[in-house]
């Protein structure tokens, strides 16, 4: 078959990688050594399950279509998140466990990766202390222990290169506006969303960089991470970027005025983040040639699945809650997730 030149070059690197991913599956060798996830509720796979928060997913109808056991797992969901479709295309052949669960005691547990998020978690440690979540700079200092667990179980050579080589997911800032700044009279009227967004820089950039001297252009009191994932080996990090939160139902039910349609005013505000967001990324990838970074668009792909809603049967809607897509919707974002992360693979 003569290949039309004009078919792109992303076209054909799907179709490398898509191959590349069913030959995994037939050889069972994973495309990367292991997948650490670090963040908030998108992301949560059961950590928050043994934290004493309100924020949480261990009771029914959560996990209703989660395979097997129909049962709830602490996942903001009906069934997968976007993550546990990633590690399946990746060719891994269990879900990195919530590092705080029962699952994740096990040394043998932890050597294709762990999942560190919690629901609640944003940017901002402020936002997890308000839920009693577990902070980004917390999670970070988990993130050192299990290194070190991995180390001594495994053997330093397998733990550098598990650290090197996995891939590393970070889902965070939407608890920063919709848990905090939207709810919280003082913040949202000594802030613009413009100055809120560019208050959450330094400590994204803290946090998957590691640098000491990054300031802000508020006054926000900003805990700056001691230790941030480059400067802790990571090389192949995808952050997400905000999804439109003004399609979020809950936004929709609270701002909405009594219009069923997304509240604009909080689209701005995401597409604002998400361009800042996207400038810092690069200015961190600028600083660091061995670094492969990529900023996840988790806006268009929702806002193209249409009009938000719930329903008793999630399936055909794209959100399960006031916050949280559908298992169906987490699948598209995935897709479009491992088209723009090729480049992490690679
Ligand atoms: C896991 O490894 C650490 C470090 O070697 C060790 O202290 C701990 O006892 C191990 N846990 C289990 C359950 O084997
Ligand atoms: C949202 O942004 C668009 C484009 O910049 C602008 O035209 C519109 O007025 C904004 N809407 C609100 C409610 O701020
Ligand atoms: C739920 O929706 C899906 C897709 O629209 C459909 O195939 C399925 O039959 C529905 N299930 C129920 C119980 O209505």
């Amino acid at each position: 078959m003569k290949m039309s030149s004009s078919v792109p070059a992303a076209a054909v690197a799907v179709m490398v990688l898509l191959s590349a991913v069913s030959t995994t599956t037939v050889t069972g060798q994973a495309l990367v050594p292991g997948v650490m996830i670090f963040g908030d509720s998108v992301v949560d796979a059961g950590n928050n399950n043994r934290l004493a928060t309100l924020v949480r997913a261990d009771f029914p109808p959560y996990g209703r279509d989660f395979p097997a056991t129909h049962a709830p797992t602490g996942r903001f969901c009906n069934g997968k998140l976007a993550t546990d479709y990633t590690v399946e295309s990746l060719g891994l052949s269990s879900y990195p466990p919530a590092y705080l669960s029962e699952e994740a005691q096990s040394n043998k547990s932890l050597l294709h990766g762990a999942n560190f998020a919690s629901g609640a978690a944003g940017y901002l440690d402020a936002t997890a202390a308000l839920y009693g979540a577990i902070s980004l700079s917390r999670q970070a200092e988990y993130f050192r222990e299990y290194q070190s667990r991995v180390a001594a179980s495994a053997g330093e050579r397998r733990a550098r290169k598990l650290t090197s080589g996995s891939i590393y997911v970070v889902s965070a800032g939407t608890s920063d506006y919709v848990q905090n700044y939207y709810v919280n009279p003082m913040l949202s009227a000594a802030y613009t969303p413009d100055q809120f967004a560019d208050a959450l820089m330094p400590p994204f950039t803290s946090f998957v960089e590691c640098v000491a001297d990054h300031r802000t252009i508020v006054s926000l009191p900003i805990k700056m991470n001691a230790q941030g994932l480059y400067s802790l080996g990571a090389r192949r990090i995808g952050v997400m970027s905000l999804p439109p939160m003004g399609c979020l139902p809950a936004s929709v039910a609270l701002f909405g005025g009594g219009n069923a349609g997304c509240v604009e005013r909080l689209n701005n505000d995401s597409l604002t983040f998400n361009r800042k967001l996207g400038a810092a990324a690069d200015a961190v990838k600028r600083r660091h040639s061995d670094l492969k970074l990529v900023v996840f668009d988790v806006y268009q792909p929702l806002l193209d699945l249409g009009a938000p809603g719930t329903c008793t049967n999630a399936t055909g809607y794209v959100f399960w809650d006031g916050f949280h897509p559908t298992d169906a919707a987490n699948k598209v974002l995935a897709d479009a997730q491992l088209l723009q992360g090729l480049q992490l693979i690679a």
